[in-house]
């Protein structure tokens, strides 16, 4: 089976908020299902970095590709690289990727995401020609590859091209919230017709929606869990988007939630080379070693055992950090200490930051991501809070509980199916709430530090939350399994 998978992140070139972590984990599985995989992935600046850092040279392939761009020809080198024994083509245009960002929503305006990622999809597309690889499967992620299937239904010269004639379209929605919303005029500086500009196609509230568009033109879409795929069917979580999806998913059987796995060669407390020393569940002792050792080199008071709650989150409205900072006072107070590791919006920057003295001894704040501290907070907390808002599946908590960290989570989306309540007569393996509430949090917080007190209790829980499995084998599987329906139908 031919898989051509077209996406803006692929760690560890690239990795912004899990994206990219998928996109690897699961092309290796799927390659170790017998799949031949070819990945594109733009040749952003911070993938040179990487490459360098990894040293590992790129090769230089002799296709040059020329696409025609609101009237003018626009042009990529492509560079082949082995990621991991995976085969990686990266798109070249110095003047689109060659950038201090890879999405330019992070705050820094140039505004021609429309142009950069529409160009890239093209530029996959007609890489798949120039290799002579024709995929069973081209398999597009979120807004930034859903002009794939608009371009090989409606641009001009490619819709009903005969290389594609046998391939399916598969699109995996990893968060809603991110559409691609852009000026009518992208479809005539991309050639294709402007009545497509109708809410009965890709209009939405005024503006060109490219994720509309993956929902309409491919094969089959997923969501990255069971539980999201059936919550963004409803207007609190589809982002406008609900009504389509309602209607699409009546249609047939074409969505389907399968949920995301981790990594395990990557993610093993026992064969961890960053954390201060290796453990599993049989000398679970030397967690609490990773516990002091964490407390030292980040300056948190070591006077009492106080238990440890991580947050390892992109810090924005979606991940509950504005819940987070209301409740610190009290969380300190209840007897916790936190540790914040990540990167985001400003507004939450600055208002943590001006938190931070305050709470010194038991509050460690790091604003950027960061994988080595990760792994040692991994390792060396009690918990892991998740309060989302919503959560298309999350991985923070699936590494948690490989680390024996217990997950205290909102119930929502990929965090309902990978987190047992410890009420839950069913092996618990962590704390959850319903309601998105500073109440809510702070009583499931006090429900955490009661067991945590009797150690015997957590110790079982912490064996639980161990003994999951939530790598990629039987996801990728699943994966595996409706690509052959797909192409049989
Ligand atoms: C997005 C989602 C997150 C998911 C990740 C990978 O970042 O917000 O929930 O785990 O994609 O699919």
């Amino acid at each position: 089976m031919n898989i051509l998978i077209i996406t803006s992140e692929l760690d560890p070139l690239t990795n912004i908020g899990g994206l990219g972590e998928v996109t690897a984990s699961l092309s290796k599985e799927l390659q170790n299902l017998g799949c031949n995989v070819k990945i594109v992935l733009p040749f952003y600046k911070n993938v040179k970095t990487n490459l360098q850092s990894l040293n590992i040279k790129p090769k230089s392939i002799k296709i040059n590709i020329t696409t025609c761009i609101d009237w003018l020809p626009l042009n990529a080198k492509v560079k082949e690289v082995s990621i991991n024994g995976l085969e990686c083509y990266l798109i070249e245009n110095k003047d689109l990727f060659d950038r201090n960002y890879i999405y330019n929503a992070y705050g820094y305006d140039e505004g021609d995401d429309d142009i950069r990622f529409g160009f890239f999809s093209l530029c996959a597309i007609e890489l798949a020609k120039s290799l002579n690889f024709q995929p069973d499967i081209i398999h597009c992620h979120d807004w930034q590859t859903a002009f794939v299937p608009l371009f090989l239904k409606w641009r001009k010269h490619l819709k009903d091209d005969p290389f594609f004639k046998l391939s399916k379209i598969i699109f995996t929605i990893h968060n809603l919230y991110y559409q691609g919303e852009f000026d009518k005029k992208i479809l005539e500086q991309f050639g294709l017709p402007e009545y497509l500009f109708t809410n009965q196609n890709i209009e939405l509230k005024g503006k060109v929606n490219l994720l509309k568009a993956g929902i309409l033109f491919s094969d089959l879409l997923t969501t990255v869990s069971e539980t999201y795929s059936k919550e963004i069917i409803n207007p609190d979580f589809g982002f406008g988007l609900d009504r389509i999806l309602r209607r699409v998913t009546q249609d047939s059987n074409k969505m389907y939630g399968i949920l995301n796995g981790i990594d395990y060669k990557l993610w093993d407390p026992n064969n961890d080379k960053h954390i201060y020393k290796n453990y599993f569940i049989d000398n679970i002792q030397n967690k609490q070693f990773n516990k002091t050792k964490l407390k030292e080199e980040f300056n948190l008071d070591q006077s009492e055992d106080k238990p440890i709650i991580g947050v390892i989150s992109k810090l924005t409205d979606q991940r509950g950090i504005q819940l987070i900072i209301e409740s610190l006072p009290q969380i300190i107070d209840l007897g916790f200490q936190l540790f914040i590791l990540g990167i985001g919006d400003s507004k939450f920057h600055k208002s943590l930051l001006q938190q931070k003295k305050k709470f010194q001894g038991n509050l460690c704040l790091i604003l950027r991501q960061d994988e080595t501290i990760a792994r040692k907070v991994y390792s060396g907390a009690d918990m892991i809070l998740m309060p989302s808002r919503f959560e298309p599946c999350g991985l923070v908590q699936m590494i948690a509980l490989r680390y024996g960290t217990i997950p205290v989570v909102r119930s929502t989306g990929g965090l309902v199916d990978t987190v047992r309540d410890y009420n839950d007569n069913n092996k618990p393996t962590g704390f959850t709430f319903k309601q998105f509430s500073k109440v809510n949090l702070l009583d499931t917080l006090i429900r955490a530090i009661t067991v945590y007190e009797h150690k015997n209790e957590w110790k079982k829980l912490i064996k639980n939350a161990m003994q999951e499995d939530y790598s990629w084998k039987v996801s990728a599987r699943k994966y595996y399994d409706l690509y052959e329906k797909t192409i049989n139908n």
